[in-house]
């Protein structure tokens, strides 16, 4: 065997054997480096005769070609089972089961909360939030509640210490979620459709109040709406939430400040084995207040009441979640027991569709 032939079979082998991306590297500055063989051959072409070069010179410089080329190869391959160990070591099997059932639940108030999104979604319903920490005016005054307003005494409001950054004033704890409705009409143009659910507070503590609670309110603001749009939205929405096309409301009149009319909403109820189930008349249970959102309230957020009218609804969440899941007692919904959580939470993957049942 020649020396260029061992040479090239040598190399060969050597490039075949590199088992990794560092050894091929180390291969190709021995086989083709300054100090390589190959490169010596190479600086032995200036010292030839013409004839002796003509010969010679294709074979070298042909070792070196086929040497280079098998040692890119090698690399690619190696590149690619490289990528291919590394894609198969980050498979994820989306189908495969989880390992262990999950140990969360979703809190009976959220999951009412996803439901309201969902129902008033599929209305046309957006969700808009505000803060808890509120002024004033957005809880009180732009809701025609001005300074002296015996309401103001009802609410049982929580106050912060007097701000000497806001000229002594102080902020509070929203005592309702409508001061969202001043907010959404000050930064939005009507038409507005929105549901807002979140907390408030009241100082009141017993059976059915704790002093943080969950309201969802209810703001419709556009031209030409009336009651019987208020009517019909809230009928919808009891509907759907409860799951049953039986469900009767009844309007009575009432009072709050910053609707006119205003109305306060019972659902009837039928008795079960002595318990209370939703549907029928038997009796009657106040489930939200409503109204025709007051023209002094659409005036105070910068709108034209002669142009823009529209309906509102607060209505007490934990109290919906209470009817329809059947928890008698406020106070459980908020001390962390995992035995209450584990029975009466939802299953964390479930998420309410009106097509599988909002509450499935
Ligand atoms: N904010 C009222 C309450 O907390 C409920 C309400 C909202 C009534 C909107 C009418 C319109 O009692």
């Amino acid at each position: 065997m020649s020396y260029l032939e061992s040479l090239r079979s040598n190399l060969l082998a050597l490039t075949e054997s590199a088992a990794s991306l560092d050894a091929i590297e180390e291969v190709r500055v021995r086989a083709l480096g300054k100090a390589s063989d190959i490169a010596g051959l190479m600086k032995t072409l200036g010292g030839m005769s013409p004839e002796e070069r003509q010969v010679k010179a294709p074979l070298i410089q042909g070792l070196r070609a086929e040497v280079t080329e098998a040692i890119a190869a090698k690399k690619q391959a190696l590149e690619a089972a490289a990528l291919d160990a590394q894609l198969a070591s980050e498979t994820l099997d989306m189908s495969l089961p989880v390992a262990s059932l999950p140990q969360g639940s979703v809190h009976p108030v959220s999951q009412v909360m996803d439901e309201l999104a969902e129902i008033f979604a599929d209305l046309g319903f957006a969700v808009a939030t505000g803060p808890e920490i509120e002024d004033d005016w957005h809880n009180f005054t732009a809701l025609n509640i001005p300074e002296s307003h015996p309401a103001r005494a009802m609410h049982d409001t929580f106050y912060f210490p007097e701000d000497k950054a806001r000229d002594g004033r102080r902020m509070l704890l929203r005592t309702h979620t409508s001061p969202v409705q001043i907010r959404t009409m000050m930064n939005q143009e009507p038409p507005i459709r929105i549901i807002a659910p979140g907390r408030t507070y009241r100082s009141d503590s017993d059976a059915t109040h704790t002093p943080m609670f969950h309201q969802v309110e209810g703001l419709v603001i556009d031209r030409g709406i009336h009651m019987g749009h208020l009517k019909w939205t809230l009928e919808t929405f009891v509907k759907a939430f409860f799951e049953r096309d039986d469900v009767v409301l009844r309007l009575r009149p009432s009072y709050f400040p910053f609707t006119e009319p205003s109305a306060e909403v019972d659902v009837g109820f039928s008795r079960e084995n002595g318990r209370r189930v939703i549907g029928g008349s038997d009796g009657w249970m106040e489930i939200l207040g409503s109204g025709m959102v007051h023209p002094r309230v659409i005036a105070a957020c910068g709108l034209d009441p002669n142009e823009w009218q529209g309906f509102a609804f607060g209505c007490g969440i934990d109290r919906l979640a209470m009817l329809k899941y059947g928890m008698d007692d406020l106070r459980a919904f908020f001390d962390g027991d995992l035995r209450w959580l584990r029975h009466y939470g939802f299953a964390s993957l479930d998420v309410p569709t009106l097509s599988g049942g909002v509450g499935a």
